[in-house]
């Protein structure tokens, strides 16, 4: 599995702890940028990420922000994406258990880093249960485009 990380200034930071992680893990992951702390706009990393996992070049995403508010909102945006804001291991769980998100939004101002590494962790070790939750999924599609 690869993942596609991104993030602006306010989640570079944990961007950086997320990487550490997965190496210590052996997860290989692209890392979209931003490579620096300077002020710069969450969208332009949103859509990169986003465009990396529904063109197939990783297979989940994970992207940062101060609250992961705006990357989450950049994300859905995108045809195929679903961006899920998880706040604690429960809902980084359900995210893949019942949306099969495929991003992952965090906020970096928000969480502690080691709760924010126990979120990577649960979301990336859980799978889509299919179903029931598989045609509201496809229902989203049908009703939106998107
Ligand atoms: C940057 O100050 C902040 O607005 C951004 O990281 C994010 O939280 C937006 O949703």
């Amino acid at each position: 599995m690869t993942l596609a990380l991104g993030s602006d200034h306010a989640g570079y930071l944990l961007k950086e702890k997320i990487k550490e992680h997965l190496n210590n893990k052996k997860i290989s992951y692209k890392d979209y940028g931003t490579f620096k702390m300077d002020s710069c706009d969450y969208p332009e990393f949103g859509y990169k990420v986003s465009q990396a996992v529904v063109n197939n070049e990783t297979d989940l995403g994970i992207l940062i922000c101060g609250t992961g508010i705006g990357m989450c909102i950049t994300a859905n945006k995108i045809k195929g994406i679903r961006a899920a804001q998880a706040w604690d291991e429960q809902t980084a769980q359900l995210s893949r258990l019942h949306n099969n998100a495929n991003i992952l939004c965090l906020g970096g101002r928000i969480l502690e880093e080691d709760q924010a590494l126990k979120i990577v962790d649960v979301w990336l070790n859980t799978s889509f249960e299919g179903g029931r939750h598989e045609s509201r999924i496809n229902l989203i599609a049908k009703l939106t485009g998107l």
